[in-house]
Formats: structure tokens, sequence, C-alpha cells
């Protein structure tokens, strides 16, 4: 970093930070400045690698609910991050009011804060979105206009589980404008989602115009983490272009909990 600058001015000072081991979570709160929802946490994958090996990238895949981040969890995540981070702000005299991403290590003594963003996560709002059960607009409404009326959103009983496909050699140099095949088969489908990021049309052709080009969700009408997993993969099957990339392991992180 400082030898070769490779950040550019970037790069010119660091931040020292406290090693927090363990797995990550995010858990995303709509906020009106006072008042707070959540929704089912998620995880992401964030390394390019199965295993989690390789180099960090936008995120390779996402399941939800994450498993990891159980009710106990969830209690602590609100009471020892969302709402101090909520009346810290508002004693500061701004309030928050829109999403709190909250990047989260879950770590032997619970859960510490990696990051925040005033945002959902990509690709972890493909497969949050699918599990909620209110309206959404309305929530979103609700936020704006400082008068969140909802206490908890309700969430459906299902799993859903986003793969992410990508341009070989993404998260360095990779190809664009290679045309996509098999987006037609899944029009009506209720059970899995296409949601396209780096595409463009060309012409009447969808093609690639991104790294992450298309996040694959599925959604398991049970809570049945494993299978859903499955469907996922027999989902991206169906699509194709050239130097297509994908993890091949998103959502076995949470195959662990499965019995909790
Ligand atoms: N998935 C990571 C992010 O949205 O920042």
């Amino acid at each position: 970093m400082f030898g070769e600058n490779i950040f550019g001015a970037a790069g010119d000072s660091i931040v020292i930070e406290e090693f927090m081991r363990g797995e990550e979570a995010s858990v995303f709160a709509l906020c009106d400045g006072e008042r707070y929802v959540t929704f089912a946490p998620a995880q992401d994958h964030k390394r390019i690698g199965d295993g989690d090996t390789g180099k960090n990238t936008g995120g390779m895949g996402a399941f939800a609910p994450a498993r990891i981040v159980d009710s106990t969890l969830r209690a602590r995540v609100k009471k020892e991050i969302i709402e101090p981070v909520l009346d810290g702000m508002k004693r500061e005299g701004c309030p928050y009011a829109g999403f709190l991403y909250c990047g989260l290590m879950i770590t032997d003594v619970g859960p510490k804060v990696v990051e925040f963003n005033c945002r959902l996560g990509d690709p972890e709002t493909q497969v949050v979105l699918p599990l909620i059960d209110s309206d959404f607009a309305q929530l979103c409404f609700e936020a704006a206009e400082r008068k969140l009326t909802v206490k908890n959103v309700s969430q459906k009983n299902e799993t859903a589980v986003c793969i992410v496909m990508a341009s070989g050699g993404y998260p360095d140099a990779y190809s664009s404008g290679k045309e996509i095949f098999g987006l037609d088969k899944f029009s009506g489908e209720t059970q899995t989602v296409v949601f396209h990021a780096g595409t463009k049309f060309s012409g009447d052709k969808v093609v690639t115009a991104g790294g992450r080009v298309l996040g694959v969700t599925a959604i398991g009408e049970n809570k049945n983490l494993g299978e859903t997993i499955n469907s996922a993969y027999d989902a991206i099957k169906k699509i194709s272009f050239d130097g297509e990339y994908h993890r091949t392991d998103v959502g076995q992180k949470g195959l662990k909990y499965e019995t909790r």
C-alpha cells in the first residue's frame, strides 16, 4: 500500500482497527428518526472464491434469514447497536431517518459493528425483500414522513438464497458485451427472481455490462435452507453467458444452524 502507492491518495494514511473473528451478518433497520423496524437478518458472501477465499467483492451471494442471528442475538443487535445509534444521533441533533445497514461480525462475545451504511445491501436486499409480508412502500413512506406506526415487520415463513452470476475475471479486469441466454425461462415464475445488476440492451439482446451481472434469488416456501440452495443452483443452470462465474457454496455456512 505504501511502497507501490496502489490506492493513490486514499492510501496515504491507514486506520488500525481491532481484528474481529467470526462470521459476518447484515441487519437492516428502517428508521424514522426515533422509531425503527428490522428485517430478516442476512449473510453475504464477500469473497470471490468458495470457502470465503480470494479477493473481496461487492458480494457473491446471500441468504436470509441468517440462522446465526437467532432471536437472542437479534435482541442484542437492537439494544446494543441500533438503539444507541438512533438515540445518539437524535441527541446530537441529527435524527436518522432511512435505512441503517448494520454490517456485523458475530464474535464469541457477541455482535460487533464492522460498518454502517445508509442504504440497503447488495446482494442482501435480493433475499431480504422477498421475505417481507408487510406493505414495503407503506413502511418507506411512514419512515420518510417520520411516523412509523408499525413495530414489527411481518415476515413470510420462507427462506431466500441469491447467487450472483459474475463476469469471469471479476473483481479484476473482465469483458463485457456477452449475450445472456435463458432469461426468458423465468417468465411467470413466482419462486425465482432474476435481479439485473450489470446488464444492458444491445439491440433486442440482453448483454453483460458489469462485474456482477445477475442476482438469481430462489424463495423456498418453507424454511429449509438446503432445499432453497438447491433451487437457486437449479435456477442458474438455465442462464448462461460466455465466461460466467459464480460461487458454488452460497448458503452452506448457514446449514450448520439448521437444527437450531
Ligand atoms: N453486500 C455488501 C454491501 O452492500 O455493502
